[in-house]
């Protein structure tokens, strides 16, 4: 695992977005796996940016996201649905028939899970995935449970979890209970598996991460098993290791 400790958030959003342009350079077809929340945002921006000036080209690659909430419809603003179109989709070249976002509207969840994995076993690899970290050091939607769970699975958030969400939501009621997540095999045997934390908040699931024991108590450490992962903190989410 190779850290990298930036100063800002600033920084960091440059970093993890000079690690996704030369994945996507090196291999114009990449497969890049993509996260929602704040923490990529800014590198999203960086992204953006960059194509705007023509300095990357988004039009051969394909994308696949982490997880999606349960029940939220895809034009809700709350949706990772809206999240990706809103902060790069729309803004970028991707064919958008090549991205691909777990379907948590599906009628039959149990098969919309086996679909995304068949989505996911049909590439050959994830050349790079972007992820965040919940403060209870959840990836994607892979919470702390007692054993880690390899495929696409549905999961019943936690109250730490669905606490964090609420912020996104006008209505608290509204906040969703459940979701829908790509397991810990195809985050794990990505190529590079590409963790940015950044903020106080994050600092004691970033220790847990670096210097404690691998654990499905902290899904993150899983992390630790592939020896490209690179992980990316600013100032404060670094402050303890
Ligand atoms: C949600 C997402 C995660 C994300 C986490 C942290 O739980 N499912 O993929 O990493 O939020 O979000 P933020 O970056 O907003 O702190």
């Amino acid at each position: 695992m190779r850290i990298i400790k930036t100063k800002t958030y600033e920084e960091l959003s440059l970093e993890a977005a000079n690690i996704i342009r030369s994945v996507i350079i090196l291999n114009p077809f990449a497969v890049v796996g993509l996260a929602t929340g704040s923490t990529p945002i800014g590198t999203y921006k960086k992204l953006i940016e960059w194509y705007n000036k023509k300095e990357i080209d988004f039009k051969n690659i394909s994308t696949i996201n982490l997880d999606e909430y349960v029940g939220i419809s895809y034009d809700d603003k709350c949706s990772y649905h809206h999240f990706m179109e809103e902060n790069l989709f729309d803004k970028i070249n991707v064919n958008k028939e090549n991205t691909y976002i777990p379907n948590g509207m599906s009628n039959d969840l149990k098969n919309e899970c086996e679909k995304y994995d068949n989505i996911i076993n049909s590439k050959v690899r994830i050349d790079v995935q972007l992820l965040g970290i919940g403060e209870n050091g959840h990836i994607g939607f892979n919470e702390p449970s007692d054993e880690f769970i390899y495929d696409t699975h549905i999961v019943d958030l936690t109250l730490d979890t669905i606490n964090a969400n609420k912020r996104f939501f006008d209505d608290e009621s509204k906040v969703p209970k459940k979701a829908i997540t790509m397991g810990i095999g195809p985050i794990v045997n990505s190529n590079i598996p590409l963790l940015l934390a950044s903020g106080k908040n994050k600092s004691d699931a970033i220790e847990k991460m670096v210097k404690g024991q691998i654990s499905s108590k902290c899904p993150a450490s899983i992390l630790g098993l592939n020896k490209n992962t690179i992980v990316i903190v600013d100032e404060e989410a670094g402050s303890k290791i």
